[in-house]
């Protein structure tokens, strides 16, 4: 049975973890250097019934990456590449799954590991973390898994075991297709989220419908234009996302949390990534929501670079 290796213990690799763990798959947490010393042994993980899952686990560290044998990519998009690199060890053989948020590092993956049997995982399962290692599950979802390279396309047999943990789990040669549907919901929801500091249940609100419906016909005008030959239609974008804020409402969004936190986003590898790909497209509610998180992020950075 292949161990599985979670890399970047945010709130979703905790939820994976401990849905793998719960079948019966051996799983463990691949620790980057910056948290070298701030680990907590056992991880609390609060399932969708409200019972208490207790995951023990023994952390490894980059000089351990020689013994992964499937490695799964939860890390922030931004932390991404940094903390891949820190595996210097890691066998070419084995495959890596990337289930961050946003797009645009396929490219840069490929050429850092060239041999590496790549993958994209893309999850919607919704979970949140409340405290460093108390995470919940908030909500079930759909997981999409697909080759990122053609040695990615020999690894189709691990939806078997996801799709046994998750409830769901299948196979896509398009996997570039469910990445742009999650983001065209990312780029709605987590900007307006972290901009008004809200829940992502308070976009249905009257007071934000104005907002939403602005920003979803930007989005959904430049992701339809990315492939036009699998585009879906715009009610039925605007049914999908309804139906996200309304599983996910009590939920903050990772940009919502990461921004009042004074953490950095991911606002570059999402509402970014639609600024770039906008080819003539006006996109001013982006550009204003994008310069507007960006300025805020780096006030904090000021400040706490004064303190
Ligand atoms: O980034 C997030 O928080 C999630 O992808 C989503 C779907 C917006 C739910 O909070």
């Amino acid at each position: 049975m292949t161990e599985w290796t979670i890399l970047g213990a945010g709130a979703l690799g905790c939820v994976i973890a401990g849905q793998l763990h719960q079948t019966g798959e051996r799983v463990g947490f691949m620790l980057s250097e910056r948290h070298r010393g701030h680990f907590h042994p056992n991880l609390d993980l609060i399932t969708l019934s409200g019972r208490h899952q207790l995951i023990q686990s023994q952390p490894r560290f980059p000089e351990h990456a020689r013994k992964v044998e499937c490695l799964l990519v939860f890390t922030k998009a931004y932390h991404v590449l940094e903390a891949l690199q820190e595996l210097q060890h890691l066998p070419k053989s084995t495959p890596v799954i990337l289930f961050n948020n946003g797009m645009g590092l396929s490219e840069q993956v490929k050429a850092l590991l060239p041999d590496n049997p790549l993958l994209v995982g893309v999850c919607s399962h919704g979970a949140m973390k409340e405290q460093d290692w108390l995470v919940r599950h908030t909500g079930k979802g759909d997981t999409w898994l697909g080759p990122l390279n053609e040695a990615g396309k020999a690894w189709q047999h691990l939806i078997k075991p996801l799709a046994k943990a998750l409830n769901h789990c299948e196979w896509s040669d398009d996997i570039a297709l469910h990445q742009r549907r999650k983001l065209a919901v990312n780029a709605v929801i987590n900007p307006l989220t972290a901009q008004y500091n809200i829940s992502n249940g308070q976009l249905a609100e009257p007071r934000f419908k104005e907002a939403v419906e602005q920003l979803s016909d930007e989005v959904y005008q430049v992701i339809s234009n990315l492939d036009a030959s699998s585009a879906e239609s715009r009610e039925d974008f605007r049914r999908r996302l309804a139906q996200v804020i309304e599983l996910t409402a009590a939920n903050h969004s990772s940009m919502q949390q990461d921004v009042t936190h004074g953490r950095k986003s991911e606002i570059d590898y999402i509402t970014g990534y639609i600024l770039q790909h906008a080819e003539g497209i006006p996109v001013p509610v982006n550009q204003q929501l994008y310069d507007e998180i960006k300025n805020r992020e780096m006030h904090k950075t000021k400040l706490a670079a004064q303190n």
